[in-house]
C-alpha cells in the first residue's frame, strides 16, 4: 500500500471512530441504541394531580421542583407500602404509618427491622404537606430535623433502628424489578433503569403523602359547615381549650390553644413552633434525655423543646408525646393540669399560669370530649391511600 493511501485509510478510520463515539448517536439510535431498557417506548405524559377541595383546607404550598402528578402519586403509593425498602423486606413505611391510626403505629416507640425499638413515637401523616413552611428550617419530625419532606423521606430507609437498608441497595432492587422501571418512567420520564434514584423515589413518596389530606371530623362539621352541634360537654371543652383566644373574658383557661393554635390543622399554622411542655425535670439544659430541637440547632436553650404537633385525629394516635409515654388522653390531661416538671425553659403556660392547675376532673373530661371531636375516620377505607399489596393483583391498574 502506498503511503498516501495508508494515510487516507487512517484518517477514514479515525473519523469513523469519532462518529461512533459521538454521544448524540445514543439518542439518535441505530448506531448505539439505548442500552437494553426500552423504557422510552412507554408513553410519558404527566397529568397534574387535581387536589380535591376539602372542607375549606387552604391550598397547599408545593415545592416547584416536585409538582404532584397522577403517575407520581401512584408510584409513591407503591413505594410507601413496599417492604423491599427494608433490608430484609419485612417492613414498609406503612408498617409504622397505618391508615386506620391516622398513619401512626400505636406503639410508644416505633419498631424497626428485627423488632428493634426506635427512639421516638411515630407521627401522623394526615395533612402532612401543610407542615412545610418553605422559609422555616425546622418543619418535620418531633425535633424539626428536616426542612423538606423530600429530605425526611431518605432517612428511614438507612436508619439502623428502622429499615436498616442502604439506598444503593434499594435502587438496585427497583432497577431490577418487573414493574418499578415502568412506574418511574411514567412518573418522571426517565429513559433508562439506571436513572432510577433515591431522589426520584423520595419525590414520588412526597407526592403521595401530599395527597393524604382530610378534614372531616365532627369539629369540622360544627365549625365550618354549621350542620352539627357539640354536646354540652364538648362545647365546654372547646371553650376551655381556646380560653382567652376566644377574645372574651374567661374564668378558666386550659391554655392549649396558645401552642396547639387554633387553625385548620391544629398546630401553629404560620410556623412550626417548638416548646418545652414540661415532660421532664432538668436542672441545666444538659439534663434532658432527648434534647429535641437542641439536637438539631445545637443551641442549649433549645434542648427539651419539641414540635407543637397537630391535635387533629388525636383520638386515633395513642400513645402520646415524642416518646409515647402517655397511654391515654386522661394521662395527657393529668400531666398538663399538674403543671409538668420544672426545667430552665419550661413554657410559661405550665410553669406560671395558675389557670391550668385549677382545672377540675370534670374540666379534664370536657377537654377530652372536645379533643375526640377532632377524630376523622372518613379515610379509613379510602382505596387511594391503602396498601395495594393486599389486593389479589397489586399491579393491575
Ligand atoms: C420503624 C418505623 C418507621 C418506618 C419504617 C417509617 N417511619 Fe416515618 N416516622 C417514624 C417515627 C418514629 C417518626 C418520628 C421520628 C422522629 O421525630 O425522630 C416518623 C416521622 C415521619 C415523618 C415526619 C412527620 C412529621 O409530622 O414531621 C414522615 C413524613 C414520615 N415519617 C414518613 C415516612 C416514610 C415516607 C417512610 C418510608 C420511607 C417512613 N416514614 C418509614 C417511624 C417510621
Ligand atoms: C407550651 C405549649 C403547649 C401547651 C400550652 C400545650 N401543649 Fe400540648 N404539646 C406541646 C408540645 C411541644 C407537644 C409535643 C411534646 C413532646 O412530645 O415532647 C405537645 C403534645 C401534646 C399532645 C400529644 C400529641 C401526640 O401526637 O402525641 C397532646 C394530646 C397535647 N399536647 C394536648 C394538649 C392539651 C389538651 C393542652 C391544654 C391542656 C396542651 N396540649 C397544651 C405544647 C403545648
Amino acid at each position: 500500500m502506498s503511503r498516501p493511501l495508508r494515510f487516507a485509510l487512517l484518517i477514514f478510520a479515525l473519523v469513523g471512530i469519532i462518529i461512533a463515539c459521538d454521544p448524540r448517536n445514543e439518542i439518535i439510535g441505530p448506531i448505539s441504541p439505548t442500552p437494553g431498557d426500552g423504557l422510552d417506548t412507554i408513553a410519558y405524559n404527566p397529568q397534574a394531580y387535581q387536589f380535591p377541595v376539602i372542607n375549606g383546607l387552604p391550598a397547599m404550598q408545593i415545592p416547584t421542583d416536585n409538582p404532584v402528578t397522577v403517575a407520581g402519586v401512584r408510584l409513591g403509593k407503591y413505594l410507601f407500602y413496599e417492604k423491599m425498602l427494608s433490608i430484609d423486606s419485612s417492613i414498609s413505611c406503612g408498617s409504622c404509618h397505618k391508615q386506620n391510626k391516622a398513619f401512626t403505629d400505636g406503639f410508644p416507640k416505633s419498631i424497626g427491622v428485627d423488632g428493634t425499638v426506635g427512639l421516638r413515637n411515630s407521627m401522623s401523616l394526615i395533612n402532612i404537606g401543610y407542615a412545610w413552611r418553605p422559609n422555616n428550617a425546622h418543619n418535620f419530625m418531633w425535633d424539626g430535623k428536616f426542612r423538606h419532606l423530600e429530605e425526611q423521606i431518605l432517612a428511614p430507609v438507612e436508619n439502623p433502628l428502622e429499615m436498616k437498608n442502604t439506598w444503593e441497595e434499594v435502587e438496585r432492587r427497583m432497577r431490577g424489578h418487573a414493574h418499578y422501571p415502568r412506574l418511574f418512567r411514567q412518573a418522571f420520564g426517565i429513559s433508562t433503569k439506571s436513572e432510577i434514584t433515591k431522589e426520584l423515589a423520595a419525590k414520588a413518596l412526597a407526592q403521595f403523602m401530599r395527597t393524604l389530606n382530610s378534614a372531616d371530623s365532627k369539629y369540622d362539621s360544627v365549625e365550618f359547615r354549621a350542620f352539627n352541634y357539640f354536646t354540652d360537654e364538648e362545647q365546654r371543652g372547646y371553650e376551655l381549650f381556646l380560653g382567652d383566644i376566644l377574645g372574651t373574658i374567661v374564668t378558666k383557661d386550659a391554655e392549649c390553644a396558645h401552642c396547639h393554635s387554633f387553625s385548620r390543622n391544629f398546630s401553629t399554622f404560620a410556623r412550626n413552633n417548638f416548646s418545652n411542655n414540661g415532660l421532664d425535670s432538668a436542672v441545666t439544659f444538659n439534663d434532658f434525655i432527648d434534647k429535641g430541637l437542641g439536637n438539631v440547632t445545637n443551641i442549649p436553650s433549645d434542648n427539651g423543646r419539641f414540635r407543637e404537633v397537630t391535635l387533629r385525629n388525636i383520638g386515633l394516635t395513642a400513645p402520646y408525646m415524642h416518646d409515647g409515654r402517655f397511654a391515654t388522653l386522661e394521662e395527657v390531661l393529668n400531666h398538663y393540669v399538674s403543671g409538668g416538671h420544672p426545667s430552665p425553659n419550661v413554657a410559661n403556660e405550665l410553669a406560671s399560669a395558675p389557670t391550668l392547675r385549677t382545672l377540675s376532673a370534670g374540666d379534664k373530661q370536657d377537654i377530652i370530649a372536645f379533643l375526640k371531636t377532632l377524630t376523622d375516620t372518613s379515610y379509613f377505607n379510602k382505596a387511594e391511600w391503602s396498601d395495594p399489596f393486599l389486593l389479589p393483583d397489586p399491579w393491575v391498574e
